[in-house]
């Protein structure tokens, strides 16, 4: 995996923004699977600023978002479908019929399940994955326990995301908390042909630590992604606090390769290869 380290999270809102758009517009990631939450609303803010700018194109972009509380609808204020309009897709020009939702008002769990899979692989699958953490480990809402091959579901929230989720969409209210949501699964995140996942302050930093240096498990699904041979990880300082390999980290960070690259050129050289 890569992993930046960010001075805050303003910086990792810039850093992400220059990863979506170089995958946007070179025509690479024209399918956006996306999260919502406090972590990506820096990025979202830096999309729209990008847009109005001309440097981001939304025309044909198609995003499916990672899940919706079950009982909501997608108007009222508290879903993740109008988090998704006040934050991004109403200051973009983003076609309406290319944003996919999964239905929380659904009647027939199954089938809603099944249809976001399928549509997923009709537009050729999910190019960028776009995914925060929870405290808990969790992408999308695959809760600890959740099975690692596990696809589009039906989820009971675990209490610490129900805290966490009062305070940003419920005034605090845990009892307004819906308690079930609809999730992509960890396999259809696994399916993404890239993945960048986004951390901030210090509520994540075990979180982290155990998704980049814990062991494969179902307790923290994010560290599945340990599985995914194309992953972005960009943290802030925070976020970063309880990692060993910090060092490492730093070592491989962008520009290592371009430096592998003109040391190998510089030996092939000498040894009068070129
Ligand atoms: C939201 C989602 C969740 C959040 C996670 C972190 O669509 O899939 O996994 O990314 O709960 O939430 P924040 O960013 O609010 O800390």
């Amino acid at each position: 995996m890569n992993v930046i380290i960010c001075k805050d999270k303003r910086a990792v809102a810039k850093e992400a923004y220059k990863l979506v758009r170089q995958r946007v517009m070179c025509g690479r990631a024209k399918v956006l699977g996306l999260p919502t939450g406090s972590t990506p609303q820096g990025l979202y803010q830096e999309l729209v600023r990008g847009f109005k700018k001309g440097e981001i194109d939304f025309s044909d972009v198609h995003t499916f978002n990672l899940d919706e509380y079950i009982g909501m609808a997608p108007q009222d204020p508290h879903s993740y479908r109008h988090f998704m309009d006040e934050h991004l897709f109403s200051h973009v020009n983003i076609k309406w019929d290319n944003v996919y939702f999964l239905d929380g008002l659904t009647a027939d769990i199954d089938r809603e399940c099944a249809r976001y899979e399928e549509a997923i692989v009709s537009l050729g699958g999910i190019k960028l994955q776009v995914v925060g953490i929870g405290r808990d480990g969790h992408i999308g809402f695959n809760e600890p326990g959740t099975s690692l091959t596990s696809r589009t579901h039906m989820i009971t929230l675990a209490q610490s995301t129900i805290a966490d989720n009062a305070r940003l969409f419920f005034g605090g209210d845990e009892e307004k908390v819906p308690r079930w949501a609809l999730s992509m699964g960890v396999g259809t995140v696994l399916d993404s042909d890239e993945v960048l996942m986004l951390a901030v302050g210090a509520s994540k930093a075990e979180a982290i630590q155990g998704m980049l240096e814990g062991p494969i498990t179902s307790m923290n699904t994010s560290s599945a992604l340990q599985l995914h041979p194309n992953v972005t990880v960009i943290l802030d300082e925070a976020a970063a606090t309880r990692l060993k390999y910090r060092d490492y980290y730093h070592r491989i960070a962008p520009g290592n390769e371009e430096a592998m690259l003109k040391y190998l050129a510089a030996a092939r050289r000498k040894a009068g290869l070129e």
